[in-house]
């Protein structure tokens, strides 16, 4: 098994994984000190081309994201969200992760599961791949938000599914969304890591939109911590350019050649 992979299970008996989500080499290059694992993830979507969901973005541009933060990994584990229909069966789907291994240089790729694709991980990771798993609320599926795992139902079917995808052979799974009692349940039954987004505590490890984190989504549901309001102090130095450029203190001597 490859080295950084291997790294990332072996944590799950040691201490909490840090994960975020990337889209380009200057945030890297500050995420990297940081993160273990850094996700190029389809909310790029949303986040950064204010698209109306995450099924809209291409290949191709996740590719481009992906080639860009892959310039500023140094120490941390690069993972690629498979845009929406990339992955519908596993020959289309090998076809793309061989392309974006090729391309990115990447540690792993994620597919989100729709309950019938554990068979595309079994093949992909058979061929070499590593892959991250992703359960609970899965925005290329499901339409409508909605926590998951709030019913006797719904508990069974996140947990077979779980243990479907470790079977599978992921090396880790993300749980958007999943009730606490589901994800503590999960997180003690699967021997992979799971990685948690509005999912509490009791993941083995936790991930964020750094956008969401640093303030500059305008998106901040109640799982999210805003660490930094990013806006207000661009907002600041952008209103401090706009005076100087009127007033005409900008450029000065100094700036000129
Ligand atoms: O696309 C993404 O950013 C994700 C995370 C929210 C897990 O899939």
């Amino acid at each position: 098994m490859k080295k950084k992979i291997f790294f990332i299970k072996k944590l799950k008996s040691k201490r909490k994984i840090v994960c975020l989500t990337a889209y380009s080499k200057p945030i890297t290059k500050i995420l990297d000190k940081h993160c273990d694992i850094i996700l190029v993830g389809d909310s790029v979507a949303t986040a950064f081309y204010g698209m109306k969901n995450t099924r809209l973005i291409s290949f191709e541009t996740i590719i481009n994201h992906s080639i860009s933060v892959s310039k500023a990994i140094k120490k941390s584990t690069l993972v690629i969200d498979m845009p929406f229909k990339t992955y519908r069966n596993y020959s289309l789907a090998k076809k793309n992760v061989k392309k974006i291994f090729k391309k990115t240089n990447c540690d792993a790729i994620k597919i989100e599961s729709n309950g019938k694709n554990s068979s595309i991980i079994s093949k992909l990771v058979k061929s070499g791949y590593p892959v991250m798993g992703h359960i609970g609320f899965t925005p290329q599926f499901k339409k409508k938000f909605q926590p998951q795992g709030m019913s006797l139902k719904d508990e069974k079917k996140l947990i077979v599914e779980s243990l479907k995808i470790e079977k599978a052979g992921a090396f880790s799974l993300v749980l958007e969304c999943v009730s606490e009692s589901v994800a503590k349940k999960i997180t003690k039954i699967l021997r992979i890591p799971t990685i948690g987004i509005g999912s509490s505590k009791f993941c083995d490890g936790q991930i964020l939109v750094t956008d969401d984190l640093i303030g500059i989504s305008g998106f901040y549901p109640k799982f999210v911590k805003k660490y930094l309001s990013l806006d207000n102090i661009l907002n600041k130095a952008i209103k401090r350019f706009k005076q100087d450029v009127i007033k005409n203190r900008f450029p000065k001597k100094i700036n000129a050649y």
